[in-house]
């Protein structure tokens, strides 16, 4: 999409609201904003405003609304399907970025809450959490550029959900400027607190549709002194699951991780990184990772369980890491293999949960529909097999030329959606919907369903102000 104009008239008054650097309308200062991190996608804005208070946010919503702009709330742009770039038809909207509203506001070691400003980075919060021996255990890849706003917004997952939980069971508080500008504070650094409507819950996970979180509450954890890293190999996906059975019964709810890695991803993260060598020889890789903050020999623990899998050969080879930087290198991998794929190009990128005994099944339809109906692609699964969360992403032939994988990649994602929801499955485990899955979204609501949601849209943002064509809109690219 191409920038709309915008009247001089319009950036006058937006400026008189943010002051200095507050409103961008010049193409190179706002190309930044308007693409995606996959590369995937590019989207065009009338202007990105930069608030640098919550009262900017509050005065720019109530200009944005008087003047009839729509509205798109951006974080640190590192989502991946869409929601913070407009791509689709709506046009004429503003982006709203966070990147200024970026404080910790309040580190409370003895309640175990941090509270901080939307547009802080996340890898900032977990340092502040790290410098009160404290753990905010939300990590994933991005944690470098994502902020906490956005993790709110899209009720982020990452690699430690198998013992912490989703960002939204992370958040005892919310702050949030609503569509008409009014702001809502729902702070009180109770971890208890029954009083009717949790209200944060309704903006955790709405995508930016339902208004702009300027402020986020998390829960802090005593922070890990001992973490042990393993890198398994096993024979399969089903091998990997009864391993996965049995590591959770064995590990004193001291696991923290259990990622999958399927053999075939090691190409892609050797893109990210070409020195990278694979620990292990074998079809499936698991990461595993136990910490613990007391004095426990988790070690111990952790050969205990290995040497019964060996010995039951669910396990084929097992590496422990034997320094924090081993440790590293094995989350390289992990890390490495998706920033390999967005160096590859255009690809289907799912988010597929399924029951997590159901795995096996998801990986082995979806590779023999691949193999089956598009001959050349090739199938990748990888994911937080402990949340039941695979990604199965597939890689067009490299000769194919890129419109004509974008058009195929539509039928293949298709077609990966029915074997999730076949399987009962969900077609977004952690990323959202955003502007890339509207269709499938819809398709598969209840009516019930559906008139809750939009009753609740309707209800919070009757203009239709707040992220117009994310989570809500018609139009659609599901490529
Ligand atoms: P953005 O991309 O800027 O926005 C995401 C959505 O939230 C948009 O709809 C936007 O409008 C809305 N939004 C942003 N800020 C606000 C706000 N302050 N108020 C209201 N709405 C807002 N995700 C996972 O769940 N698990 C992973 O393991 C994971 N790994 C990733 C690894 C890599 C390398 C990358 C690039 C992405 C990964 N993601 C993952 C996706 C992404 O990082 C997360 O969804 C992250 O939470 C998005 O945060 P953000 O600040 O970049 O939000
Ligand atoms: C991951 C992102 C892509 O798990 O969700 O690496
Ligand atoms: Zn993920």
């Amino acid at each position: 999409m191409t920038t709309h104009g915008i009247s001089p008239e319009i950036v006058a008054a937006l400026a008189h609201a943010l002051g200095q650097g507050g409103v961008t309308t010049d193409a190179a200062d706002m190309a930044k904003y308007l693409g995606d991190w996959s590369g995937d996608h590019r989207g065009g804005a009338l202007a990105v405003l930069k608030p640098a208070s919550v009262a900017e946010v509050q005065a720019a919503v109530r200009l944005c609304g008087a003047l009839g702009l729509t509205i798109i709330p951006q974080g640190g742009n590192t989502g991946l399907v869409a929601g913070a770039i407009d791509i689709g038809t709506v046009g004429g909207a503003v982006i709203i970025s966070l990147e200024r509203l970026n404080r910790i506001r309040r580190v409370d070691a003895d309640n175990f809450t941090l509270q901080a400003d939307a547009g802080c980075v996340l890898q900032h919060i977990k340092d502040a959490a790290e410098d009160q021996d404290c753990l905010f255990p939300l990590a994933l890849g991005a944690q470098g550029s994502c902020q906490i706003g956005g993790n709110a917004a899209s009720n982020a997952g990452g690699v430690n959900v198998l013992r912490y939980g989703m960002a939204r069971d992370l958040i005892v508080g919310l702050e949030v400027v609503l569509p008409d500008g009014e702001l809502w504070n729902g702070f009180s650094g109770l971890r208890k607190d029954n009083r009717g409507y949790d209200l944060k819950q309704l903006f955790i996970g709405a995508e930016g549709t339902l208004g702009i979180i300027t402020g986020v509450e998390v829960k802090l954890f005593p922070r890990p002194g001992k973490v042990e890293s393993a890198y398994l190999g096993l024979p399969s996906f089903e091998m990997a699951i009864a391993l996965f059975r049995q590591a959770r019964r064995a590990s004193s709810d001291l696991m923290s991780a259990f990622e999958i890695i399927g053999a075939e991803c090691m190409d892609l993260a050797r893109l990210a990184d070409p020195t990278i060598v694979a620990p292990v020889n074998a079809p499936v890789h698991v990461l595993i990772e136990l910490s613990s903050s007391a004095a426990i020999d988790l070690r111990a623990l952790l050969l205990d369980f290995l040497a019964d899998t060996m010995e039951k050969q669910l396990v084929t080879d097992a590496v422990l890491a034997e320094s924090g930087a081993q440790a590293r290198a094995f989350w390289a991998i992990r890390e490495g293999l998706v920033e390999g794929q967005a160096k590859r190009g255009y690809h289907v990128r799912t988010d597929l949960s399924v029951r997590i005994s159901d795995i096996p099944a998801l990986v082995a339809q979806a590779r023999q529909f691949v193999a089956r109906e598009h001959p050349g692609w090739i199938s990748q699964a990888y994911g937080h097999a402990g949340d039941g969360n695979i990604h199965f992403n597939v890689l067009p032939p490299l000769d194919l030329p890129e419109p004509d994988a974008r058009a195929r990649g539509v039928a293949i994602t298709a077609g990966l959606y029915d074997i999730a929801s076949a399987l009962g499955g969900s077609i977004s485990a952690e990323h959202g919907i955003g502007r890339t899955r509207q269709r499938a979204y819809w398709a598969g609501m209840s009516p019930v369903h559906r008139r809750l949601v939009t009753a609740l849209k309707g209800a919070i943002d009757p203009n239709g102000l707040m992220n117009p064509g994310c989570l809500f809109a018609e139009t659609e690219t599901r490529s």
